[in-house]
């Protein structure tokens, strides 16, 4: 197993091209699957779990290209409707191949899902969808077997705005009989994009980026392949913005400023300087970082993908800030770890509480989740002295050469087998 080692301490300055979104590509390389045609994705980034959403698509019966960033999956001909356990216990979003293998097969069978390092995460709302578009469900070995002819259209309202639930259940609606209707749907621009994606495939969609959406069902016959460019990760950006607010002066290029709203915000209330073109934003860490509260929500709110790394902030702010995690309640298995990196927080429920110190010191740590590596890594930068971050499998999942990137900014910092 690899680890990543830092020595910490150093300031950061300069440029960094931010990747493809992982959680754009995911539900568009499913939503792939609904067209018996060849579809172009360009900007893929080379992650751990776009290669596992490669391997899914291909035990499905997909042929893939994937080269450079680029993707090609062609989808024609027969299709194999099983997600296997073995793939979706590494990548829960293998569940998006639920919605378009009904939709293209009349019946699907994967995996549950399971829990994960954050807590249960059900998708309840993803089988009750289904349910309501007329699917007959059951479970059978772990499994969720869907079954309908042809999905029937209907008002289905989400108890909270799900990302993963709303990408999934549009899939399935693209091809249902009549007019289906969510309600209290999910705005995240990734779910804008598989919106648009499906639309240029020949999906009548519209609502796209509010609350509501209406897809009128089309025959699936009339869906035709297309190409796309995937949206550039917000998430991976806001990393790198968090991190030069720490550390010194970081450009992020190629992104879309105004996805990054609600995280340059909070930036500016920390008394970083923060910049913005048409495709980039520059951030300028402060004299000194003002103490910051914080609570995730939903688009365009403050991303939970984000909660992590701004803890990493927050432990050097001059005082003491709240941090409150609304959408997953349980994710916290960071805190311990920079803990061990001397910093001081105390979590209640889904509420931390940092006091900023003065410094931080490297010390070995373990990453439990892709985001929790990625406030480690801040925190490690922060650190005076060497950090091991053990277990950076979890980092590969979503962040495409992360120590690279982070390298060429001036950090010290490398892998090594362990
Ligand atoms: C997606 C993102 C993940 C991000 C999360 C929230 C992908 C591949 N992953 O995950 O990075 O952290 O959005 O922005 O895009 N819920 C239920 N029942 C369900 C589904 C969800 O109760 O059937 C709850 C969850 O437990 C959670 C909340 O709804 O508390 C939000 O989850 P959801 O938006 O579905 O997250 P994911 O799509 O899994």
């Amino acid at each position: 197993m690899d680890k990543i080692v830092i020595n910490g301490g150093k300031p950061l300055k300069g440029s960094v091209k931010i990747s493809g979104a992982k959680n754009a590509v995911l539900p568009i390389m499913a939503a792939a699957l609904l067209v018996d045609g060849i579809t172009h994705v360009r900007r893929v980034p080379n992650l751990r779990d776009t290669r596992t959403m490669i391997k899914l698509l291909e035990m499905i019966g997909a042929k893939v290209k994937f080269k450079n960033g680029d993707l090609t999956i062609d989808a024609r001909g027969k299709i194999n409707p099983v997600a296997p356990y073995e793939l979706v216990k590494t990548m829960r979003a293998s569940f998006y191949v639920l919605g378009p293998l009904v939709s293209r097969c009349g019946e699907a069978k994967v995996s549950m899902p399971g829990g994960c390092a954050w807590g249960p995460r059900p998708v309840d709302y993803h089988i009750n969808g289904l349910k309501k578009l007329s699917a007959k469900i059951e479970l059978e070995g772990g499994y969720i077997v869907a079954r309908a002819k042809r999905l029937i259209g209907t008002t289905i309202r989400f108890d909270y705005p799900s990302v993963g639930a709303t990408g999934n259940i549009v899939m399935a609606a693209v091809t249902a009989e009549g007019q289906t209707k969510i309600e209290n749907a999910a705005r995240e621009p990734e779910i804008v994009q598989l919106c648009e994606f499906l639309k240029a495939m020949g999906a009548d969609i519209s609502g796209i980026g509010t609350t509501d959406i209406i897809i009128n069902g089309v025959d699936i016959s009339e869906l035709t392949a297309v190409e796309i460019d995937v949206i550039p990760d917000r998430i991976e950006a806001g990393t790198f913005l968090i991190a030069g607010a720490a550390l010194g002066e970081i450009t992020v290029q190629d992104v879309i400023p105004e996805h990054l709203d609600s995280v340059i915000d909070k930036l500016r209330e920390t008394g970083a300087i923060v910049s913005s073109t048409s495709s980039d934003v520059t951030v300028r860490k402060p004299d000194i970082i003002k103490p910051v509260d914080m609570t995730t929500a939903v688009y365009p709110g403050f991303a939970t993908d984000l909660q992590a790394q701004w803890i990493a902030l927050m432990t050097i702010a001059a005082g003491s800030s709240v941090i409150t995690d609304t959408v997953y309640h349980d994710r916290f298995s960071h805190i311990p770890e920079l803990i061990r990196l001397g910093a001081q927080i105390d979590v209640e429920n889904n509420v931390a509480s940092v006091t900023g110190v003065k410094e931080l010191k490297g010390a070995p740590v373990m990453s439990t989740d892709i985001r929790a590596s990625a406030s480690l890594i801040i925190g490690a930068l922060i650190a005076e002295g060497k950090t091991d971050i053990s277990r950076v499998y979890h980092i590969d999942r979503g962040y495409e050469n992360i120590e690279e990137k982070f390298r060429s900014l001036g950090a010290d910092m490398w892998r090594e087998s362990e």
